[in-house]
């Protein structure tokens, strides 16, 4: 796990508050794919410092669960909310143990399975929990944005990739899964889960006033993807 999200964990969630990547273009691009939450149980994985926890308890959601790998993510959430969601610490790839099935209208999974070597086992518990006619949105890294990183220069084999962050305004070490959107694709339904909308984000104007070059660029250039999936 990148010390991003447990030694600088304090640092990453000032930073999420107002930033371009995450605040400006991940958010709104993946609250563009939720329906009404108001009364819904919700089960938000890899919360990280709780940024969507609190768009949900704003939105009127019946229940937030919270989990993250990291510790320190989920004292922040604690302390955030204190009673407002139920968060625990669990690494997703080990599945989701402490969730009954049927349970969560939605599951929202935000910027977190490019951080996962096998993604089938995760889509499947993902299914096992929703209730019928539920769904799942997610947003990962865009396949075509990390092929650029690639060092076999085979897109359509899995690769792990290390790189370095700015996020926090100084460098820091992370690691993650290069994946085709076949992959990907196939994860989901190969758990019985239905596409039912895929965007590549929407670049929000504001974006323009603060850096005109990266405007610039997500305006013409894949970065991350985002998935709307369905129980059916
Ligand atoms: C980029 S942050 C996103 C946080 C939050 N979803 C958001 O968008 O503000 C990724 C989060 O996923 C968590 N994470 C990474 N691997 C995980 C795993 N295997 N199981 C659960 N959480 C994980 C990290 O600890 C981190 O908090």
């Amino acid at each position: 796990m990148s010390e991003l999200y447990t030694k600088h964990a304090l640092k990453y969630a000032e930073a999420v508050k107002d930033n371009v990547y995450n605040a400006m273009f991940e958010r709104p691009s993946t609250l563009a794919l939720l329906d009404e939450v108001s009364g819904s149980d919700v089960l938000d994985i890899g919360c990280g410092s709780g940024e969507y926890a609190q768009w949900l308890i704003e939105h009127s959601a019946a229940k937030v669960t919270c989990l993250d790998v990291s510790q320190q993510m989920v004292d922040i959430v604690t302390e955030r909310f204190a009673n407002k969601v139920s968060a625990y610490q669990q690494d997703i790839a080990l599945g989701l143990p402490n969730e009954r099935d049927d349970s969560a209208d939605l599951v929202i999974c935000p910027l977190v399975l490019h951080y996962i070597a096998d993604l089938t086992p995760v889509f499947a518990e993902i299914h096992r929990v929703l209730k019928q006619g539920g769904y799942l949105v997610f947003s990962t890294h865009h396949p075509f944005a990390d092929i650029e990183c690639s060092k076999t220069g085979n897109y359509f084999e899995r690769e792990f990739i290390e790189d370095e962050w700015h996020t926090i305004g100084q460098p820091v070490a992370v690691s993650f899964y290069r994946r085709s959107l076949t992959e990907l694709c196939q994860a989901v339904s190969s758990a019985g889960l239905v596409i039912e909308a895929i965007t590549e984000g929407c670049v929000d104007p504001q974006i323009q006033q603060v850096a005109p070059e990266t405007h610039e660029y997500l305006s013409k250039n894949p970065n991350f993807i985002f998935m709307k999936c369905r129980k059916r």
